[in-house]
């Protein structure tokens, strides 16, 4: 997609062929801001900390962050700690796990000498996946945008949580990737922003990249939803997932499963966008089995925006002494899902809609 005229995905590798250039997502939206990884310990970092974050950009990150760790020791030993300090990054989202599996089985099969190469080709095949696979989700979901259009005639309100466009994957996006297919397509829409608290991807990333490319946006509170859905001001919620549950139950940002039970008490149809990345066939019950992510308190108890005489600052929002709990994800169980768009489709929220698309893991 486009910052300022200039095409970018999120991740990409340097003229070098071997340092690893990303966005730091951590300055936006106020400073655009590119900056190139070279070692594992860098990889690791960016994941952590969410320079880099979206569960498909934090596997093509460690994908890359595990051929920079073979680069430094390609060793069973090095590749085995290089995966577990990627590993160790964030727990939520499958996609670091399923894009470090790969690239390990990948280098273990290649010959001696020829294990770097291995796993840098390995990264590159994982990001280019991800652009097809994404592209394709969006083909699928912008079919139920310009149904929506037929249907009222009127421009789509589509309300999103979280960041889950192209900053979330190495490009497109997966709940956003319908509304640019669709938007590029000439059918009139908007989106309504969930700020998601706390750290803001929405207000932040998700203003950002829509405003990038010219898509009709508003910033809401998180808890505005609800009342949206109450009188009728949105046609369709489109969300993200970390992890799928084979039963179709979705893990994503904290807060989804909210929007999903105001969707389903107002008849609001709730999508969720999703690569085959992000399913985890040994998980069936979601909200029991997935690991949800704590976070540091502070990203509660503390908020940063640039301030009127231009400068990025943060400041404390609660008393000193008062606790705060930081869960980054919710689950939101099956039942409230409306389908799954996934690149080879869009399904029921089930084992059997899953199945249906990918028999292969019958
Ligand atoms: O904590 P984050 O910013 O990594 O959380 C991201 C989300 O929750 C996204 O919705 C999810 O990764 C789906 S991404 C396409």
């Amino acid at each position: 997609m486009n910052v300022d005229g200039t095409p970018y995905r999120t991740i990409w590798l340097a003229e070098d062929g071997w340092r690893v250039g990303i966005i730091d997502q951590t300055r936006l939206p106020h400073e655009f801001v590119t900056i190139t990884l070279e070692t594992l310990d860098e990889a690791a970092e960016a994941i952590s900390v969410m320079r880099v974050r979206g569960a498909p950009l934090i596997g093509a990150t460690a994908a890359y962050g595990l051929a920079l760790g073979v680069r430094e020791d390609e060793s069973e030993a090095g590749l085995e700690a290089a995966y577990e300090t990627l590993f160790a990054t964030r727990p939520t989202a499958v996609n670091l796990r399923w894009a470090l599996d790969e690239v390990s089985t990948a280098v273990r099969t290649a010959g001696a000498g020829e294990r770097v190469a291995a796993a840098y080709a390995k990264a590159a095949e994982i990001c280019e996946d991800d652009v097809a696979t994404c592209r394709s989700i969006g083909e699928h979901g912008a079919e139920l945008i310009k149904a929506a259009y037929k249907k009222t005639g009127k421009p789509v309100n589509i309300l999103t949580h979280c960041n889950a466009g192209w900053l979330a994957t190495v490009d497109w996006g997966t709940a956003l990737a319908p509304v640019y297919v669709a938007y590029d397509a000439g059918v009139p829409l908007h989106v309504w922003a969930d700020e998601t608290r706390p750290r803001n991807q929405g207000a932040s990333l998700t203003a950002w990249e829509l405003g990038q490319h010219g898509v009709p946006h508003t910033v809401i509170a998180d808890n505005a939803g609800g009342h949206l859905m109450q009188h009728g001001r949105v046609d369709l919620c489109i969300t993200g997932t970390d992890r799928t549950a084979a039963s179709g139950d979705v893990c994503n940002k904290i807060g989804t499963y909210l929007k999903g039970l105001a969707a389903r008490d107002n008849g609001v149809p709730f999508y969720v966008g999703l690569p085959h990345s992000t399913i985890d066939w040994t998980i069936h019950d979601g909200v029991r089995e997935i690991p949800i992510e704590e976070r540091d308190a502070a990203e509660v108890t503390h908020i940063s925006g640039r301030s009127d005489d231009g400068e990025v600052v943060s400041v404390a929002l609660t008393p000193a002494g008062s606790a705060a709990a930081n869960f980054a994800f919710d689950v939101t169980p099956a039942a409230l899902v409306t389908g799954l768009i996934t690149e080879r489709g869009i399904c029921d929220a089930s084992t059997e809609g899953l199945l249906g698309l990918y028999p292969e893991r019958r």
